[in-house]
């Protein structure tokens, strides 16, 4: 063989095909009867009808690959080439901008949460991550979490003294303590069965988390605080991404826009049919806070803006309540 034959077939390879494909491993945490789950599915069937087969998506849902952290640095490392970590999970990588995700009631609603997520603002989020070797693709929702716990919590006073399973964020950390509740951190994979066993007695989650999770079998209530939010960053590891064929690239761009649509577009409707389902287990009690209620949450979670504006950057914060501005509200 030439050397000119040698360097022909060693191209050659590295160009993806119908017999050979280029592989993308997603990894996730939840199950695949989520947003976030079926989400990735649909990706994977528009990626690989785009590039006829020259592009195969392999996914790995509910931690069975790598757990939160893990999958992080499984990124950065190359050894997964995709995955879409909940937004609370990039302050610890450094990234503090992402933490406004978790400021309590940041959101009103979900076109002032959309306008932000899919417009400016969530571009320059996703550049951010560029620095840690990661390309930001998209922004997939999942709902506003609620308080769940094996006591009836309707005031925020209720919460004092429970034991709380967070993700690692520094604001829900404040947030808790705020309430009075004692927080932990644990893996998303590790939730149930610190429920069960009694390690902890209450989390925070969205209602289809909750429910495919099977966490109504280990909490016996659930109280429709709206107070945080859960959204995804469908990341790319940056080398692989900028090292692919522009053609490839471009219809997987493509694949991904569709597939967020997507996402965003069942996200509520899967909650909803999530929360219907959680009542009719008879095991969740499912409380709904009457609008005072809710205000005294509010209320009480507001000290926890004003103590990381400066940490996350007022102007980012300032962005957000303009665009909720821009919507009526104050
Ligand atoms: C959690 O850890 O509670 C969530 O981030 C899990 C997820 O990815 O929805």
């Amino acid at each position: 063989m030439t050397a000119f034959t040698t360097h022909i077939s060693a191209y050659a390879q590295s160009i993806p095909s119908a017999q050979s494909p280029l592989v993308i491993k997603f990894s996730h945490v939840v199950a695949s009867n989520t947003p976030k789950g079926e989400a990735a599915q649909r990706f994977k069937e528009l990626a690989e009808k785009a590039t006829h087969g020259r592009v195969r998506v392999d996914i790995f849902p509910n931690s069975s690959l790598y757990k939160d952290k893990e999958e992080l640095e499984a990124l950065q490392l190359g050894a997964v080439q995709m995955l879409a970590p909940s937004l609370a999970k990039f302050g610890p990588l450094g990234i503090k901008e992402f933490e406004v995700f978790d400021v309590p009631y940041i959101f009103p609603s979900k076109e002032v949460l959309y306008s932000v997520t899919q417009g400016p603002i969530g571009r320059s989020l996703l550049s951010k991550l560029e620095p840690k070797g990661i390309t930001g693709l998209a922004f997939w929702d999942n709902g506003f979490k609620d308080i769940s716990a094996n006591r009836p919590v309707h005031s925020p006073t209720d919460m004092k003294g429970l034991k709380v399973r967070i993700q690692s964020s520094k604001v829900i950390d404040v947030q808790m303590r705020t309430l009075g509740a004692v927080p932990q951190v644990l893996a998303f994979s590790e939730a149930y069965q610190a429920l069960q066993s009694g390690f902890v007695n209450a989390t925070e989650n969205p209602p289809s988390n909750f429910y495919t999770q099977k966490m109504y079998e280990v909490q016996k209530h659930m109280t429709l605080t709206g107070h945080g939010y859960l959204g995804y960053a469908v990341i790319v590891n940056k080398k692989f991404w900028d090292g692919l064929p522009t053609d490839i690239r471009d219809e997987l761009n493509t694949a991904m826009a569709e597939a967020t649509t997507y996402a965003n577009t069942i996200a509520q409707q899967e909650n909803d049919r999530a929360l219907e389902a959680i009542k009719k287990t008879g095991k969740t009690k499912v409380y709904a806070l009457t609008p005072q209620e809710k205000n005294a949450w509010r209320k009480e979670l507001l000290p926890v803006q004003k103590e990381f504006e400066q940490r996350i950057g007022k102007e980012l914060v300032s962005s957000i309540n303009k665009e909720a501005a821009k919507f009526g509200y104050q």
